[in-house]
């Protein structure tokens, strides 16, 4: 069976494109996979969080994951910063990278922005602890948004480095499971922008925990233009929002594009958001009150994470320790 390993930020609710994105694939991958999730409080203090937040977002987001079907009896869910593994692989790997790799990430580009010198070092270096919490598993197989993926091409080239460098077969390749389907849902306040727990307007997303009447509201709000839906996908480009809502109706109801359009074809936005809202009502909900109820207990969502992060270290602790080895460390 192969080993799946993906990771998920607490530095905010997780929204509509996490879950399709991600963490759908992430319960669905279950039945055939070995799985490790992790909620990656390392790679979100790379941008300030709050202390108290910090928390609270990672146990929500424990949460969250329990009520959408991950099951931590089978399979692995703990926090990053609870395996000390992820940080020493990291630093090794902090050596292996290159500046010119890291040079090339969008997603840095995109977050540091023009005021690149007044942020953190650790934004920098993200990839590379990326890497490090994929390989100290040796996972093969890494489900993610379609933004992720450039990240995993990286990882694939420190792992060739290391083996190369240290004259091993010692990390394997891995592949990104990318969905084929909504692995980059867009913000519904901009088409053209993706949507993130960490956009400034929570009006451009649709959270996990959000009741109906808070989706209704957001999807009424939705940017859209003022024609009327196509009959056919190719209308749907050059008009960025209309093809997100599309696509979020398809992803969700398990249809194609073209199987939307030929049912709604002609309506104009107005129905089409009733329909759309019923939908994302139908997904949501149902997760988000599990996720209150699961939220009353904060002990059991702790030491969920604690056992998951005791199994975690078991499989992480002789590999990273073996590749410490392999550098010249005396252990
Ligand atoms: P993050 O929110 O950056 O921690 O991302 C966690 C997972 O959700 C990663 O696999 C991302 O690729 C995925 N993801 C985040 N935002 C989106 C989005 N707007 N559409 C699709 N996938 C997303
Ligand atoms: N960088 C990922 C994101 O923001 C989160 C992440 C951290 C991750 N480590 C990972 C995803 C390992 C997959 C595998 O979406």
């Amino acid at each position: 069976m192969q080993r799946i390993f993906s990771g998920i930020q607490p530095s905010g609710i997780p929204q509509l494109g996490n879950y399709l994105g991600a963490i759908r694939n992430w319960v669905n991958l279950q039945a055939d996979h070995e799985c490790v999730f992790c909620l990656v409080d390392m790679h979100a203090i790379t941008v300030w969080q709050e202390p108290a937040k910090l928390r609270s977002q990672t146990l929500t987001q424990a949460a969250i994951l329990l009520a959408a079907g991950i099951d931590p009896q089978k399979h692995i869910l703990f926090n990053q910063s609870a395996v000390s593994a992820h940080a020493r692989l990291a630093w090794i790997f902090n050596c292996v990278s290159r500046l010119g790799w890291l040079n090339r990430m969008t997603q840095f580009k995109d977050k540091a922005g023009k005021d690149r010198e007044n942020h953190s070092a650790g934004l920098y270096v993200y990839p590379n602890l990326m890497a490090a919490d994929i390989l100290a598993y040796k996972a093969t197989r890494v489900p993610v948004g379609e933004d992720q993926k450039q990240h995993l091409e990286l990882t694939n080239d420190i792992a060739q480095k290391f083996n190369h460098d240290y004259g091993v077969e010692f990390f394997p390749q891995v592949e990104a499971l990318i969905p084929p389907a909504a692995a980059r849902v867009m913000s519904l306040r901009d088409g053209t922008k993706k949507m993130s727990k960490s956009d400034p307007s929570a009006q451009s997303r649709i959270e996990m925990t959000d009741d109906a009447d808070t989706i209704a509201l957001k999807i009424r709000r939705a940017k859209t233009d003022t024609d009327t839906l196509p009959s056919e996908v190719e209308g749907l480009e050059g008009r960025p929002e209309a093809k997100n809502l599309v696509t979020i109706y398809a992803a969700l109801a398990d249809m194609s594009l073209a199987e939307v359009l030929a049912q709604h074809q002609g309506q104009g936005f107005g129905p089409f958001k009733q329909a759309l809202t019923e939908v994302v009502v139908g997904a949501i909900a149902p997760i988000a009150q599990e996720t209150q109820r699961l939220m009353q207990n904060e002990d059991h969502l702790v030491s969920v994470l604690r056992s998951g992060a005791l199994r975690a270290q078991a499989i992480a602790e002789p590999i990273v320790t073996e590749a410490e080895k392999l550098v010249g460390f005396v252990k």
